[in-house]
């Protein structure tokens, strides 16, 4: 496995007698894609909030490229924080404004970029993701799917190290979120940027990507690949495999048939 650019060392997180993390250990490697998966409650999104610095640990280290972002101030925080992109359940798209206004809008409000330099840099994301003439549209006006879309593009502006999906999928059917997926990994094969993608479940799509790192009841398990969980001997992740990699065996089988 290649350098980690992100790497939890011991980490304690709580909420009142809640442990949601404990004493947990794994490592981002740079340029990857790892996906983050585990059943609902089980500290996904607190795990990247952690990350952020928008939560804080209880103890351990949480290194991104080497620096422990547990006790660093607001101010290297922010700093950390300009190397992320994030995309998260809703995408967030503001309704009042144009797909071009949205995507626009890190650029407008962090860069000192001309409106020319802008233009062309959100024209040409908007084509590399399957938008182009959808510039002028609103959200409202939008699929589901190209609503992800949209949130990727913005998200893709600041050219971030890293890129963090927390169940980026949530309300579209299992085709599009197959088609948000792939997409997903053609743009980080593009872009080079590492990406952790937040999942409740183990889809097909995910024999793309590195390494897959399962949380349950505290603990994390880290996979070489989806291939790799079906191995698990451990109870819960047998259950979660189970309960949610029913698509693997289903195409399969289906691939198989005479
Ligand atoms: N700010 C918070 N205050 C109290 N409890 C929280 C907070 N954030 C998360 N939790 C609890 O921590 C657990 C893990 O949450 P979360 O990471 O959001 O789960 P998921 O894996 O579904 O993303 C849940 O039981 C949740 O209720
Ligand atoms: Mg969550």
């Amino acid at each position: 496995m290649s350098e980690a650019i992100i790497q939890f060392v011991e980490v304690v997180k709580s909420f009142g007698s809640q442990r949601v993390l404990d004493r947990v250990n794994f490592a981002i490697p740079v340029g990857k894609t790892t996906v983050i998966a585990g059943g609902s409650g089980q500290g996904k999104s607190v795990t990247l909030k952690l990350i952020l610095g928008l939560l804080q640990a209880d103890s351990g280290q949480i290194l991104v490229e080497g620096k422990d972002v547990t006790c660093m101030g607001r101010k290297e925080l922010n700093l950390v924080r300009t190397e992320f992109g994030v995309l998260f359940q809703g995408a967030a798209l503001l309704d009042s404004l144009t797909v071009f206004d949205n995507v626009s809008l890190p650029l407008v409000e962090r860069t000192a970029l001309s409106r020319g330099e802008i233009k062309e840099r959100v024209m040409a994301t908007l084509a590399q993701l399957g938008l182009e003439g959808s510039e002028n549209k609103f959200p409202a006006q939008l699929s589901g799917g190209m609503k992800k879309r949209v949130g990727l593009a913005r998200a893709l502006q600041l050219q971030p190290k890293i890129m963090l999906f927390d169940e980026p999928t949530t309300g579209l059917d299992p085709e599009k979120a197959m088609e948000i997926y792939q997409l997903f990994h053609r743009t980080q094969q593009q872009f080079g940027y590492t990406s952790i993608i937040v999942s409740h479940d183990i889809p097909k799509i995910f024999n793309l990507a590195d390494q897959v790192v399962i949380l349950n009841r505290g603990k994390v398990n880290t996979f070489a690949s989806p291939e790799d969980i079906t191995r698990s001997e451990d109870p819960d992740i047998k259950d979660f495999v189970k309960k949610t990699m029913g698509d693997v065996y289903l195409s399969r089988e289906m691939e198989y048939a005479p």
